[in-house]
């Protein structure tokens, strides 16, 4: 699986289907706009704060890309014309061969409620925490889950930063993980060798820029 990440918390997945979550494109990431919204399958989001919605009721629109999300997300989606698919915290989504899990998330939301995904496409599950801070919740998502990879937020201010999701890592008993949700904008600016290092050999720490990608196995 082909894993982009464009930024802040968005993040393309590429396999069976091509999904992108939370697509947000700003700061340094605004120049990758339009060659990662096309050929797209689904359209995830966490929740409902501007830096994770971004522009996916237009991104679904232009690739009739099904939009995943909360209850109330998906109601404003469908009131957009778009294909939705709602869903909440506990629950699973099977459709095209990929299968959404919706996971807690500790965080605020503008409408409904902030969430996680557990994505399984290809044999491979990968979970993007969303915006939240460490929750003993991630000790039952590495519990049912096992994710291959994880997607955790380490900027701090907003959603908990280098030190709590190095346990995360601990907890999630993940063996791979790419931080986002950092150096967007200054509140959220943070080294990610610091994460890094905190995580030792727990887990392999996976750096890449804006617009790069790694090769999931
Ligand atoms: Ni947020
Ligand atoms: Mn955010």
């Amino acid at each position: 699986m082909k894993i982009t990440w464009l930024g802040h918390s968005a993040v393309k997945l590429e396999a069976d289907k091509t999904i992108l979550i939370d697509p947000f494109f700003a700061g340094p990431s605004q120049n990758l706009k339009a060659n990662q919204r096309q050929g797209i399958d689904f359209v995830a989001v966490t929740h409902g704060h501007g830096d994770h919605i971004g522009d996916a009721f237009e991104i679904c629109k232009e690739n009739n890309a099904t939009f995943i999300g909360g209850a109330e997300l998906a109601d404003e989606a469908e009131k957009f014309g778009l294909k939705a698919l709602g869903m909440n915290i506990g629950g699973k989504i099977a459709v095209g061969g990929v299968v959404f899990n919706m996971v807690f998330a500790a965080h605020s939301a503008n409408i409904g409620s902030p969430a996680g995904f557990v994505i399984e496409m290809n044999g491979l599950k990968v979970y993007h925490a969303g915006d939240t801070g460490l929750t003993l919740e991630m000790k039952l998502i590495g519990e049912l889950f096992k994710p291959d990879l994880s997607l955790l937020p380490i900027g701090d201010t907003y959603t908990m930063g280098a030190d709590m999701a190095a346990i995360a890592v601990d907890y999630l008993q993940t063996k791979k993980v790419i931080p986002i949700h950092y150096n967007t904008f200054p509140a959220i600016n943070a080294d990610p060798n610091v994460f890094k290092k905190k995580v030792g050999a727990k887990a392999e720490v996976i750096l890449i820029a804006p617009g790069d990608h790694f090769e999931l196995k």
